[in-house]
């Protein structure tokens, strides 16, 4: 019997997600419908729709842009959030709590959050060999996309981290906000500094802004360096890994993030452990 999948946002039409999936799928020898799903951008609709789908027999969602902190308040009120999906604010991957199903509860009550972004970018940096164990990590930017990094990061074995913003009060709170959310971060020593401030030398250094998007380019220091940037957008050109790769830093896009949240997204849902290595030579050459 096919499975039902849908990547739900607003704009949609953009995502690959449904390619990768149906590769997924594919690999792992199993009969899958994942469809794009456009949302008006409103909560009530964003739970009609999401409601709808379980209730037709959906197996699980994915949630984009801008819909992930909506996605997060629907599941802490119903059926439940991963540790990621709470420390994130933010679910990135829907499915049903089979433990309230089993006791009667509906799909629409048991709708359970969790968020696999920033795990995604851990182990893209294992398949490219970047150690994190120890390493000395920077993170530009304070929004969600950053907030979604941190845990991972840490539970990964960095050594330190410094959070740095254009506001450098957003990256305070950031930093206040997730030690709260978590006794693993508050055990950790995390600097902050405004990102023109940002100097020396780290092991990785990672670009969360949005800046990609805007065309501009991040206020770099002359005295910062790195031996690897990791920069979370893909797809376009990103003055950020020019930057680093002209001072000698291996560096890489967002593009394996992507396809490893998914993957982790695919196994939650089906138990199926994919091979990203494989499955990222395929979409590549595709
Ligand atoms: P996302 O969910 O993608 O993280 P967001 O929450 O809107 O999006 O956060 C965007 C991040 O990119 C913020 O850290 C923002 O910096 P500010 O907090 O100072 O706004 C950063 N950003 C966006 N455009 C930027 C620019 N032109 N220069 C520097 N930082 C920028």
């Amino acid at each position: 019997m096919t499975q039902h999948f849908i990547v739900i946002g607003n704009p949609i039409a953009h995502s690959k997600s449904p390619e990768i999936h149906s590769l997924f799928g594919a690999q792992a020898g199993l009969d899958i419908s994942y469809q794009r799903q456009y949302c008006p951008d409103d909560a009530a609709s964003f739970t009609a729709v999401i409601e709808a789908f379980f209730h037709g027999g959906g197996v699980g969602a994915n949630v984009t842009v801008p819909f992930k902190q909506v996605a997060y308040e629907c599941c802490a009120a119903r059926g439940g959030l991963s540790e990621h999906a709470k420390v994130a604010g933010a679910v990135n991957t829907l499915l049903l709590n089979p433990t309230l199903l089993t006791k009667g509860v509906s799909p629409a009550e048991a709708l359970y959050g969790d968020n696999t972004d920033g795990q995604g970018l851990v182990n893209h940096t294992k398949r490219l060999d970047w150690s994190l164990q120890g390493a000395r990590v920077a993170i530009i930017g304070a929004g969600g996309a950053a907030r979604g990094v941190v845990l991972p990061l840490i539970e990964a074995g960095i050594g330190e981290l410094t959070i740095s913003n254009r506001t450098l009060s957003k990256a305070t709170n950031l930093v206040n906000e997730l030690s709260h959310a978590s006794p693993a971060i508050n055990d950790k020593q995390i600097q902050t500094c405004r990102t023109v401030d940002l100097s020396g030398e780290f092991d990785i250094i990672i670009n969360a802004t949005s800046i990609g998007l805007s065309g501009e380019t991040l206020p770099l220091a002359d005295q910062l360096n790195c031996h690897y940037a990791y920069d979370m957008m893909y797809g376009r050109e990103l003055p950020f890994l020019q930057h680093f790769a002209a001072r000698g830093a291996q560096v890489s896009d967002g593009y394996g993030m992507l396809i490893g949240q998914a993957a982790l997204s695919f196994e939650r849902w089906t138990g199926h452990v994919i091979d990203v290595v494989q499955a990222t030579e395929t979409l590549q050459a595709q």
